[in-house]
């Protein structure tokens, strides 16, 4: 997929912008606070129907008014050109038109322009909390699978309504049992195949990453990556499922909260067998976080057969010079890439030969060419 123009329409700082890219590396640069970063942010709503930044819609329209608007040329790998118009109203919310057309439910866009993202946000991924790696796991299956976003939306639905319960329980006292026992149903069903999706996810994901990995680095370390239920797995997940939640139920009525599921998984991650969160330095951190977004820019291309943009923002100032090349290297000579950065310094000879490759300079919301 590659995303040939953009226009952005009161969209954060931007009054008006229009940017043409080409199918190599666009450089995106500027000084700090200029609106290179929403220029990412409207590719992120053109593509997958929202922000990869993890704020409201209603805080995008430029100070002053209650509207927004971004309209793309977006081409996919067999060459299929769409007009993809994502239109925002405070009163009316926002809308998904593909060629003309309103697309109401935004699993229906699904897979169709997918993106890799790495921006400053993404550090927290190896060292901060499990929900993190479950966004992560989320994210990437999403975009692979309609079904998937379907079970997990459905799993999200029946924890809220379990949770309440438990939770007017604990307060009232009273427990209603039927309506629990339903709910209980639904998790398990809902959960389950979410659990088992993750599980795969991260076994077919292994060997990508292994491999980006390497890499990215010439010592023998070994890197892992390992699916950690909230519950121990021994026969099937449905039926283990079900006798944690049966073990919790005194606890869980204390609590007044579901306290075994999905919504309780983890990722781990390991180096040579040892924990990363625990033992890596912060450059093995680093690296660790360029080799799952490369992994995450194969994996999503072989199971869509469709090539990812990749979105990298300010990783020249978060990686080091030697990381922040290979990466743009290796996704630069593969697809389409947006690079932000401060400085054009941060580039030099040998990454730009790698493609064809184009700069835009952002000023004050607006984009500058130097021949134009
Ligand atoms: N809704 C908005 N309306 C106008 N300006 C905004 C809005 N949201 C954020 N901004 C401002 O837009 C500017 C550009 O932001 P950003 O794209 O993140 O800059 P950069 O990535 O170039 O550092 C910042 O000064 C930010 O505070
Ligand atoms: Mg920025």
């Amino acid at each position: 997929m590659r995303v040939r123009k953009v226009q952005l329409t009161s969209f954060r700082n931007h009054a008006e912008s229009s940017l043409e890219f080409t199918g190599g590396i666009n450089f995106i640069t500027g000084a700090n606070a200029q609106g290179k970063t929403s220029i990412l942010e409207a590719l992120s709503y053109v593509c997958l129907t929202k922000s990869f930044l993890q704020q409201a819609d209603a805080t995008v329209p430029k100070f002053g008014g209650e509207r927004f608007a971004v309209d793309a040329i977006l081409e996919t790998d067999k060459n299929i050109v769409n007009h993809v118009r994502v239109a925002f109203d405070g009163a009316a919310g926002k809308r998904y038109f593909l060629d003309s057309n309103e697309v109401r439910r935004s699993a229906d866009v699904i897979g169709m322009f997918p993106i890799v993202v790495l921006s400053p946000g993404d550090f927290a991924l190896t060292g901060g909390s499990p929900a993190e790696r479950r966004k992560f796991a989320d994210l990437v299956l999403s975009q692979v699978s309609r079904s998937y976003l379907e079970e997990v939306t459905e799993y999200r639905r029946a924890l809220k309504q379990r949770n309440k319960i438990l939770l007017d329980g604990k307060l009232s006292n009273a427990f209603d049992g039927d309506l629990l026992s339903a709910w209980t149903d639904a998790l398990i069903a809902h959960g389950s195949k979410v659990m088992a999706r993750r599980e795969k996810f991260v076994n077919e994901f292994q060997d990508a990453f292994s491999a980006s990995y390497r890499s990215l680095v010439d010592s023998g370390e070994v890197p892992g990556l390992r699916y950690e239920p909230s519950f121990r797995v021994e026969t099937d997940i449905e039926s283990d499922f079900r006798k944690a939640i049966r073990e919790l139920g005194r606890a869980e009525r204390a609590r007044g909260a579901t306290l075994a599921g999905p919504h309780r998984d983890d990722i781990s991650f390991t180096l040579n067998g040892m924990p990363l969160k625990e033992f890596a330095s912060q450059g093995q951190h680093k690296t660790f976080l360029v080799a799952m977004k490369m992994a995450e820019f194969g994996y999503i291309r072989g199971m869509l057969g469709e090539t990812p943009a990749m979105l990298l923002d300010d990783v020249m100032t978060e990686l080091d010079y030697s990381r922040a090349t290979r990466v743009i290297q290796a996704v630069g000579t593969l697809g389409q890439a947006f690079v932000t950065a401060t400085d054009m310094l941060s580039f030099d000879d040998k990454m730009l030969d790698a493609r064809e490759t184009k700069f835009h300079f952002v000023r004050e919301g607006s984009v500058v060419y130097e021949n134009a």
